[in-house]
């Protein structure tokens, strides 16, 4: 079957890549909390295991603590409580997401807050920092990368899903520069996946991991 168009699994998403300002992606979002697991889980959502994948693979679960940027209802805090990574914070834009992330109880905190904008964590916080689904069109813009770096420890390991217009040379400009910048190493890319591959549509999406230096 060919898929080429956002059915009703996607069409909030949809919504959101078109959204004009953060105010009005958090409140999508807001609206869609209660529904959002239920239509990612029929949409086969694969970010959040090809994220946490990734960083079992390069980032000893023992190493802490771990940020959920862009955390929404908590999926990720689950998945990486399972591999044995604790304590994990979390920070997102809307609080809807947030209160089913609490109701989770994986998470040491969780806080309201933009990517994009400063971050209220200290230098080299986090032992790495973990995006599942969050840059991309609509969502968080990729200068939001450098709060996540500064706050994450020479070392640790940041990985994230790049998805749509972000990908290819609009996410490889911004690598290359905090590469050159000498912020940070990549050091694994996945291969180009379906997030949605449930869905009639396609949301092409790759994930990286770069060491911070
Ligand atoms: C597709 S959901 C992914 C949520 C979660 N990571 C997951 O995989 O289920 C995107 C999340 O990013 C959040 N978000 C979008 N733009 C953001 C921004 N600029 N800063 C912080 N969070 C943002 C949304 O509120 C939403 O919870």
């Amino acid at each position: 079957m060919t898929k080429a168009k956002p059915d009703d699994k996607t069409s909030q998403l949809h919504r959101i890549y078109a959204s004009g300002s953060p105010e009005e992606t958090a409140a999508i979002y807001d609206n869609w909390a209660a529904d959002y697991e239920g239509h990612m889980a029929g949409a086969g959502y694969a970010h959040p295991a090809m994220v946490a994948a990734m960083l079992a693979r390069h980032q000893p679960a023992g190493d802490a603590p771990v940020l959920d940027a862009g955390a929404g209802t908590g999926i990720m805090g689950e998945l990486l409580t399972a591999l044995g990574y604790a304590p994990i914070d979390g920070i997102d834009a809307s609080e809807g997401m947030l209160a089913r992330a609490a109701e989770r109880e994986v998470y040491r905190e969780l806080r309201c807050g933009l990517l994009g904008t400063p971050l209220d964590y200290a230098d080299d916080a986090f032992a790495a920092v973990v995006a599942a689904g969050v840059f991309t069109e609509g969502h968080a813009p990729l200068d939001g990368l450098d709060e996540l770096v500064r706050a994450t420890r020479p070392g640790g390991h940041i990985v994230f899903s790049i998805a749509r217009s972000y990908l290819g040379e609009t996410f490889a400009a911004k690598g290359r520069a905090l590469e050159a910048a000498g912020k940070w190493r990549r050091v694994d890319a996945s291969a180009r996946y379906d997030s949605t591959p449930l869905s009639d549509d396609v949301l092409t999406a790759q994930v990286f991991a770069f060491a911070v230096v």
